[in-house]
C-alpha cells in the first residue's frame, strides 16, 4: 500500500498496519474488552440517514464553526492522543504543522512526546491541552500554569480514565512504553526496518509532559496501564474540576461525557464545552456511543455549553450527521493517527485533506452552503 493510494481512513489504517510494529498498531487500533463500544461508536452513523435539499445554487461552502471562543476553518479537530513518537519519529510535531497549515486545533496530551513549550515555539495552530488530575496535585497544577505560559487556546480534563481499561489486544503483544524488545515482538521489529532505525536513531522517546516528575516519563518500561493506574488521581470529582477550570481561566472542556445529567453538571461549574467521548471505546466497554448520546445532551443542554461529539469518526457524512443533530463540532483520534503511523507529516496531511474535501463535496451534495445550515431536517433515524 502507498500513501498515495489512501483515500480513505480505512485505507491509512491499511497502511499503518504495513509501517509500524504488530504492539503498536494494535495499540492504537484496539479498544476494551470484547470492543464493542469501539465499532458501536462508528456503527451508530449508520442508523440515521441524510435528507439532502437540491437546485440550492452551491457555488460555495463555508465549513468554519465557532468553539472555544475561537472561528476555526473545519468543524472538526484532532483529539489528543498519546505517546505519538512511538508512531512516527514526527510525532506530535507531523500534528502541529499540518493543523497550522489547515487551521484546525490540535490536542496535546498530557502523555505527549513533544513538550508544551516546544509545540508553543512551531505552531500557530490553536491548542488544546489534554489534562488528567494526578494523585501529584503539583504536577497537575504545574501542567496549568505551564500551558498558561505557552499561551495554548483551550483545556479538556479527561474524565473517563481513572483507571485503565482493559485492552486485552496490547496484553496478547507485550505492548510496553518505550517498547520492550521481547522474542514475541521480536520478529514484528525486524519486519518493519524503516521503523526500528527510526526509532533507534531519531529523536528519543520520552513522555515530555511529565518527564520531570515521574519515572514512568524517563526510559524505564512499563505498560500504559501501569502509568494511568500509578498516576489517576480515582477519587477525583466535580469540585477538582471546578477548581481546575478556576485555575485554568480560559476556555475549558470536560472529555468523556455521555450522560445527560453530567452535561448538566458541566454546564453548573462553568464548562465551555463538552467533548461526548467514551475514549474511542478504550475504557468502559459496553457504554454508549458518541453519537447514540448526543441527541439528548443537546435537547439538555445545547445553547447551554459547546458540544463537541468526539469519536468514531471516520467519514465525512459521520461529521454532517453529528452537526445536523446539534453538535458544534467533532474530534477524533483514529482519523489522523493511522496516517500519522502510516507517513508521518504527509500522511496527516493527505487524511485531513481527504476528509476537508469529503466534506466540501458531501455539503454540496446536501445543498448546505454552511454548517448553520445543517439541522435535523437533514437526518432521520430509520
Ligand atoms: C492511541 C490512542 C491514544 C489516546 N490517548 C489519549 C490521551 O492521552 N488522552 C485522552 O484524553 N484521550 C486519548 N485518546 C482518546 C482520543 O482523544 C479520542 O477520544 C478517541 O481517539 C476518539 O475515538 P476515535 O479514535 O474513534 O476518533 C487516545 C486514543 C487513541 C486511539
Amino acid at each position: 500500500m502507498r500513501l498515495k493510494d489512501c483515500h480513505n481512513i480505512g485505507d491509512f489504517r491499511k497502511l499503518a498496519r504495513q509501517r509500524i510494529p504488530s504492539p503498536l498498531f494494535n495499540y492504537i487500533d484496539g479498544g476494551s474488552d470484547d470492543e464493542l463500544t469501539l465499532r458501536r461508536s462508528t456503527q451508530a452513523f449508520d442508523d440515521c440517514d441524510l435528507i439532502p435539499n437540491v437546485l440550492n445554487e452551491m457555488n460555495e461552502v463555508d465549513l468554519s464553526t465557532h468553539i472555544f471562543g475561537q472561528k476555526m476553518k473545519l468543524p472538526f479537530f484532532l483529539s489528543p492522543t498519546a505517546m505519538q513518537r512511538l508512531f512516527h519519529h514526527d510525532g506530535e510535531r507531523a500534528l502541529a504543522k499540518v493543523a497550522e497549515r489547515e487551521g484546525l486545533m490540535v490536542g496535546v496530551s498530557t502523555i505527549g512526546t513533544v513538550s508544551i513549550e516546544e509545540l508553543a515555539k512551531i505552531t500557530k495552530a490553536p491548542k488544546l491541552f489534554q489534562l488528567y488530575i494526578h494523585k501529584d496535585k503539583g504536577l497537575t497544577y504545574d501542567l496549568i500554569n505551564r500551558v498558561k505560559e505557552a499561551n495554548f487556546s483551550a483545556i479538556a480534563l479527561t474524565v473517563d480514565t481513572i483507571v485503565a481499561g482493559n485492552r486485552e489486544r496490547d496484553l496478547y503483544t507485550g505492548m510496553t512504553t518505550p517498547p520492550k524488545l521481547t522474542l514475541r515482538s521480536l520478529l514484528s521489529f525486524m519486519t518493519h526496518p524503516e521503523w526500528t532505525l527510526n526509532y533507534i536513531f531519531r529523536k528519543k522517546f520520552e513522555l515530555a509532559q511529565v518527564k520531570d516528575y515521574i519515572k514512568q516519563g524517563t526510559d524505564i518500561t512499563s505498560s500504559v496501564v501501569d502509568y494511568i493506574n500509578d498516576q489517576m488521581e480515582p477519587s477525583v470529582s466535580w469540585k477538582d474540576a471546578e477548581d481546575a477550570i478556576k485555575r485554568w481561566g480560559g476556555p475549558f472542556a470536560i472529555k468523556g461525557i455521555v450522560s445527560v445529567a453530567d452535561a448538566k453538571k458541566a454546564v453548573d461549574i462553568g464548562a465551555t464545552a463538552i467533548m461526548i467521548s467514551n475514549h474511542g471505546g478504550r475504557q468502559l466497554d459496553g457504554s454508549i456511543s458518541p453519537f447514540d448520546a448526543l441527541k439528548d445532551i443537546v435537547d439538555a443542554v445545547g445553547g447551554k455549553i459547546e458540544i463537541i461529539l468526539d469519536g468514531g469518526i471516520r467519514r465525512g457524512t459521520h461529521i454532517i450527521k453529528a452537526l445536523s443533530l446539534g453538535a458544534n463540532a467533532c474530534s477524533g483520534g483514529r482519523m489522523y493517527l493511522y496516517a500519522l503511523a502510516g507517513a508521518g507529516e504527509k500522511g496527516v496531511q493527505r487524511a485531513v485533506t481527504k476528509l476537508r474535501e469529503e466534506l466540501i463535496r458531501d455539503m454540496m451534495l446536501m445543498g448546505c452552503k454552511s454548517i448553520k445550515d445543517l439541522s435535523r431536517k437533514n437526518i432521520k433515524f430509520r
